[in-house]
């Protein structure tokens, strides 16, 4: 008799449930600070919490799809309406839909390493293949390059999704607005993750207007970032109207709660909240910057994320060895497996301003003791 396993589909074997070690030690934990996974360090704004209140009072009904939070975000990214905008429990949750709306076993997508973990673990649940295609660097260079060269190279008859994040994570730099244009015109469905895109400006750095232009690109955003509601899971993509409302048939019917959504559109509405968020984000980002650049061997690679990546080539030093001390002072930070032949990575979320005091002592200590 077949037992219960010989039952699943093939490419669900060996693939287990993501968690992330270091956010369950965090809540495990909450004397450590939080300079891990690219959260905002101030709570929601009032405006944010009376929604959340309001709602809450309603959660025995049923949300709407959405209606006054897609035509917000249809508004203010310029296009026509409601089908425009597809809402997830977070982004996550839209790349999911996504990857499933156009993979079939045994096809490629194709992704920038390094980047966000979430696309290859989607990717692999949906039977597909991951293609990676790694950024260009070596020691000295002021950013990790994309290479749309490379992305381009990549292409062959299996692939079905390309992703690229603008600004990328964990290397905090933007691709050329050009080369957008050369990956939409292969045809092939384009994904832009504009995760964190607020903090540089949608106005100054969005690709949303290629969405108009080119049926097969779509942008997804989060409100996990700039507007400090990770917890709240409030992810959205934006594209053509028909591509938008053929993915929404493999959305789960009331994705996203009630609260979420009323929450999140508060948020929206607080403009003042946004600009708070991202003025914080973006001074303490200078300031990080610029004290760790004055340690000899170590470099921070210029970003408008609300984290920043960091490589050493200090003799006896390593990225690994730099958390480690960071922990024994009570913060937690992220690594980056060693890549470019060199183990010096690390990676830090701006956290609040004696967060951030506290980190930059700890580099001094460790690279200069
Ligand atoms: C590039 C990028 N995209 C998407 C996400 C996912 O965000 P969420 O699922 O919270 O919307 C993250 C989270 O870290 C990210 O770094």
């Amino acid at each position: 008799m077949p037992e219960i396993f010989d039952y699943f589909v093939p490419w669900l074997k060996g693939q287990k449930m993501y968690f992330s070690p270091h956010i369950d030690l965090a809540w495990r934990r909450p004397e450590l600070h939080r300079l891990m996974s690219n959260e905002n360090p101030n709570p929601p704004s009032d405006k944010v919490i009376e929604a959340i209140l309001k709602y809450g009072k309603m959660a025995n009904r049923y949300a709407d799809q959405g209606f006054a939070v897609r035509g917000k975000l249809a508004e203010m990214n310029g296009l026509p309406g409601i089908e425009n905008v597809l809402l997830g429990n977070g982004s996550s949750e839209v790349y999911d839909m996504i990857l499933r709306s156009f993979l079939q076993p045994g096809d490629e997508v194709i992704q920038h390493t390094p980047c966000f973990g979430i696309y290859k673990l989607r990717t692999l649940v949906a039977g597909g293949k991951m293609v990676s295609v790694p950024m260009k660097y070596k020691w000295g260079d002021e950013h990790l390059q994309y290479d749309p060269d490379g992305i381009l190279k990549a292409i062959t008859p299996k692939t079905k999704v390309i992703i690229v994040a603008n600004p990328n994570n964990p290397t905090g730099n933007f691709m050329d607005a050009a080369h957008f244009e050369r990956i939409a015109q292969t045809g092939i469905p384009f994904i832009v993750d504009e995760a964190y895109v607020e903090f540089a400006g949608v106005k100054e750095k969005s690709q949303v207007g290629l969405v108009s232009k080119y049926k097969n690109v779509l942008v997804t955003r989060t409100m996990s970032k700039a507007y400090g509601l990770a917890g709240l899971r409030f992810g959205y993509a934006l594209g053509d109207r028909d591509v938008i409302m053929q993915i929404a048939a493999t959305l789960i019917p009331w994705n996203q709660s009630t609260i979420a959504m009323w929450a999140g559109l508060a948020a929206l509405e607080d403009t003042a909240g946004l600009k708070m968020r991202v003025d914080f984000n973006n001074s303490e980002l200078d300031r990080i910057m610029t004290e760790v650049n004055k340690i000899p061997n170590v470099k921070a690679f210029p970003t408008r994320g609300n984290y920043m990546l960091f490589d050493s080539k200090a003799p006896g030093k390593t990225g690994d060895g730099m958390i480690k001390h960071a922990e024994s002072k009570g913060m937690i930070l992220r690594g980056q497996e060693p890549m470019y032949g060199s183990d010096g990575w690390f990676r830090l979320t701006i956290g609040s301003k004696e967060e951030n005091d506290m980190f930059i002592a700890a580099v001094k200590e460790y690279f200069l003791k």
